[in-house]
């Protein structure tokens, strides 16, 4: 009887164990501890034991009963706990309906706007290094060695070796440096570039980033004069402002153009008229020229046959200029402020 006891206790714990959910465990408890259960059928064969082992099997079959209860509820707590967090990962539930959803950052939105914009006149998109030799930086652009032109770049210098020709390393401060590199890249003309990139500067206020998005345009070919570079500047503002912005070319000084230029966008919030945010009705965004003599011959152009234009600008600043944008400080770009990045 004894061992009849214990075989039934093995069988009953290890398919209880192996239950896997609560109707199979309600059958497992009938199939045991019902009225006509496998216990009970035990505790039928009492009467026949003689008198002497009633009293340890009466006692083994106790203990055999409160043991299987004592399993069977807890088999039922572990399969209600399972059931909760089957719940939680349920795969086929609906997702949460405000899950936030990312997209390209400000920045990035405008860099490609302004690709495609130029892509439609034949000017591709090219990356140049954004830390370069000071030789492509200034040198190659007309601006020696000691030459005060330079101040006006407040150039991160790296601390690396120098090389022979090609100066220090710097930090690029504008995408100029592609200008020379794509005359190198190409080794000849014609040429119509987009070259955009971080540059830095050693500089920091409301209109001033030290990490900044620059794009260099520059075209070279045969014929080319300050006519294109009006027109390509026209049909950008108007594409990347609206139809109705006008821009103008204002006498300047760049030692890597010749004749220099500023280049101004109308205000698109008052038409051109003059309000709080532009004053006289213009907005400044960099500077344009056409290529000197010195910059294509550095590329190994030769400027009796060819020449050229160039054109450069922060892409934050002028993003700033949308119309319908009040974006008081540039650095916001740069906070990661998720209230201020969703609003594009
Ligand atoms: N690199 C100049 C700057 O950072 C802007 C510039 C001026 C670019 C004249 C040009 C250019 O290509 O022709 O201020």
């Amino acid at each position: 009887m004894l061992n009849q006891i214990k075989k039934l206790e093995k069988q009953a714990i290890e398919s209880i164990a192996g239950a896997v959910g609560t109707d199979e465990l309600e059958k497992l408890r009938i199939q045991y501890l019902g009225r006509q259960g496998e216990v009970n059928k035990l505790g039928k064969l009492m009467p026949g034991l003689p008198d002497k082992d009633k009293k340890t099997a009466g006692q083994s079959l106790n203990r055999l009963k409160q043991n299987l209860a004592a399993t069977l509820e807890k088999k039922s707590q572990d399969l209600q706990n399972i059931s909760s967090q089957v719940k939680l990962a349920d795969l086929d539930q609906p997702s949460h309906p405000y899950s936030p959803f990312g997209h390209l950052h400000i920045v990035t939105q405008a860099i490609e706007e302004i690709v495609e914009i130029f892509k439609h006149i034949g000017f591709e998109r090219v990356r140049h290094p954004e830390v370069d030799w000071d030789w492509f930086a200034f040198e190659a652009l007309n601006m020696p060695k000691g030459h005060p032109a330079r101040d006006e770049w407040e150039t991160l210098f790296v601390d690396a070796l120098e090389n022979p020709k090609m100066g220090k390393m710097v930090l690029t401060p504008h995408t100029s440096n592609g200008q020379v590199r794509e005359m190198l890249r190409l080794g000849k003309a014609p040429i119509r570039m987009i070259n955009i990139a971080k540059n830095y500067r050693r500089q920091q206020d409301v209109t001033h980033t030290v990490m900044l998005h620059q794009f260099e345009g520059l075209c070279i070919d045969k014929n080319i004069n300050i006519s294109h570079l009006k027109g390509t500047i026209d049909y950008f503002a108007k594409n990347y402002y609206g139809p109705d912005v006008k821009s103008r070319i204002r006498p300047f000084h760049f030692n890597f153009t010749e004749p220099s230029f500023e280049v101004d966008f109308s205000c698109s919030i008052c038409s051109g008229k003059g309000c709080r945010a532009c004053k006289s009705g213009w907005h400044e965004v960099g500077g344009a020229g056409m290529v000197h003599p010195n910059v294509l011959r550095a590329g190994g152009i030769n400027p009796e046959k060819y020449s050229g234009f160039a054109f450069g600008w922060g892409v934050e600043r002028s993003y700033m200029m949308k119309p319908g944008l009040q974006i008081p400080d540039l650095r916001i770009f740069y906070q990661n402020d998720i209230r201020f990045l969703e609003q594009f």
